[in-house]
């Protein structure tokens, strides 16, 4: 039989409404995919499917090539044009998986390795802190600030730039212009002491962390974590296997004369020390001096988290610990997912001259390289000092939405008894009245449509005093005012 009949037979060949190239390309590969036209069967021309359709024949050529690119048709040079022998679906799975006859679709518990468990145990320990709930949620910062236009500007200059360049300067350690943008910026910002050779670009600090713990430790070795502290930190090194030491602290950060009177073992510090997480503490220059003559006397890293050292209101920052490290001990992290918007996920390690090959390396194999767009544009971004500049707006915005939380919680909400005065952060530490339970007031947070978090969450063993924190950069003041007089309404209810 002539496939010419054939093929006019199907009654899917009728279009609808729509670009005919389009319902032409689509009508075809849904009876290749349900199977009416079968691998091999030979299609008729396309002068054929014009005159049977009463289509242009152009609408048809752009379809059967478009089905040929995709892999749906072959075809045969005299011969005319095929259905492929292997459907491209086929090949790359796109059909939904039928459940498991046998288990009835249940999972069994994989054999993994077991310290996948101990990460497991701690996700499912935070997990119900971290609901859908935005509003004064911790760690985001202004990101209703976001330069957008200009950024869109900047990626479409970088777009059209990219077709004459290959991305060759985009390395493992990162995108050398970006490297060298980010030297220049954190020698002068921060008091750092390095070169764009020392700088590793990485998706955040998360990434940093991880790469920090391949490359120098081993499982068992003691790690200092503040207490309370960073629970990402605790995640990864957890993960590796080291062993978590807990050290404490105050207005003045980590207490180093704690940590070594305790731990002196330790091969890694991790600590914020411009922004104590999750209380506040700026670590003192004495005791940033005691914990470096530690850590070159005792060939102990130090991990500097400097996530929010740009989030400063009226005092000048310390010098950041690796600017003051005389010994190649501190590997430095810094972050833009605070000054941008949370899913930016780019930041950037600093480490010593002589592990810069390890961490590259490490680098590599965990992901090759950052992907290259983003990079440039904040390349330029910062070069052109429009980093700069969005920094000093974001400040000025933040020291202000800091300011009118701190009034209204004092004004609507007396189980607070006392709100942490800070001159940085973007979150604020709410001590609680002995009235109250932090679980209690969690719950109150919950119901006002409130993402605020609970102390202990950031805790291993119980705190003293109950607080929970409330993030207040991403807020406009008057969004701030309404959220806490809802809460206020809420715990009246009740
Ligand atoms: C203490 C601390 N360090 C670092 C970060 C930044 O992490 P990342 O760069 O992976 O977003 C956060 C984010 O919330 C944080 O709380």
């Amino acid at each position: 039989m002539p496939p010419e009949k054939n093929v006019a037979s199907f009654p899917g060949l009728l279009l609808k409404k729509g670009k005919i190239k389009e319902q032409f390309y689509g009508v075809i590969k849904e009876l290749i995919l349900s199977g009416q036209l079968q691998a091999g069967r030979k299609l008729p021309s396309s002068r054929t499917f014009s005159e049977m359709m009463s289509i242009s024949r152009n609408s048809v050529l752009s379809g059967l090539e478009r089905l040929t690119d995709e892999g749906y048709l072959v075809a045969k040079r005299g011969s005319g044009t095929y259905v492929a022998a292997v459907v491209p679906d086929d090949v790359i799975g796109i059909k939904p998986a039928a459940p498991d006859k046998q288990t009835g679709g249940e999972t069994h518990s994989p054999d993994v390795n077991p310290q996948t468990q101990v990460m497991k145990q701690l996700w499912q320990e935070t997990l119900p802190h971290s609901g859908q709930n935005l509003t004064f949620n911790i760690g985001v910062g202004c990101s209703d600030l976001f330069p957008h236009e200009l950024w869109g500007r900047l990626l479409g200059r970088t777009w059209r730039q990219f077709r004459h360049q290959d991305g060759r300067l985009n390395e493992a350690m990162g995108y050398r212009p970006l490297r060298r943008a980010i030297s220049d910026y954190v020698r002068t910002t921060r008091g750092l002491h390095c070169t764009e050779e020392q700088i590793l670009i990485v998706s955040g600090t998360q990434q940093a962390m991880n790469l920090a713990a391949q490359v120098l430790l081993q499982k068992g070795d003691e790690v200092w974590l503040d207490e309370p502290g960073y629970d990402g930190a605790l995640g990864v090194f957890t993960a590796m296997g080291a062993k978590i030491r807990p050290v404490i602290g105050d207005q003045h950060g980590m207490d180093i004369a704690y940590g070594i009177r305790h731990w002196p073992l330790a091969k890694l510090i991790f600590t914020s020390p411009s922004h104590q997480f999750p209380l506040g503490g700026t670590l003192s220059l004495s005791r940033r001096m005691a914990l470096l003559d530690w850590a070159a006397e005792n060939d102990a890293w130090i991990f500097e988290d400097d996530y929010n050292s740009e989030f400063r209101y009226t005092a000048q920052p310390i010098q950041a610990l690796q600017g003051l490290d005389r010994h190649q001990r501190v590997i430095y992290a810094g972050t833009f997912s605070k000054m941008m918007f949370p899913g930016f996920h780019l930041g950037f390690l600093v480490v010593p001259e002589n592990l810069a090959e390890h961490f590259k390396i490490a680098k590599y194999y965990a992901d090759t390289r950052t992907s290259y767009l983003e990079q440039t544009i904040l390349a330029t971004f910062i070069a052109e000092e429009h980093y700069a500049r969005h920094v000093r707006r974001v400040r000025k915005a933040c020291h202000e939405r800091q300011r009118v939380m701190t009034e209204a919680i004092q004004r609507y909400l007396p189980e607070i008894v006392g709100v942490e005065p800070s001159d940085s952060g973007i979150h604020l530490v709410c001590w609680l009245s002995e009235d109250i339970e932090e679980s209690t007031m969690i719950e109150h947070c919950r119901k006002a449509g409130l993402g605020a978090q609970p102390l202990s969450r950031y805790c291993q063993t119980r705190p003293e005093k109950q607080a929970i924190l409330f993030g207040f950069a991403a807020h406009s003041p008057e969004d701030i005012v309404a959220g806490i007089r809802k809460l206020a309404q809420q715990m009246a209810k009740e």
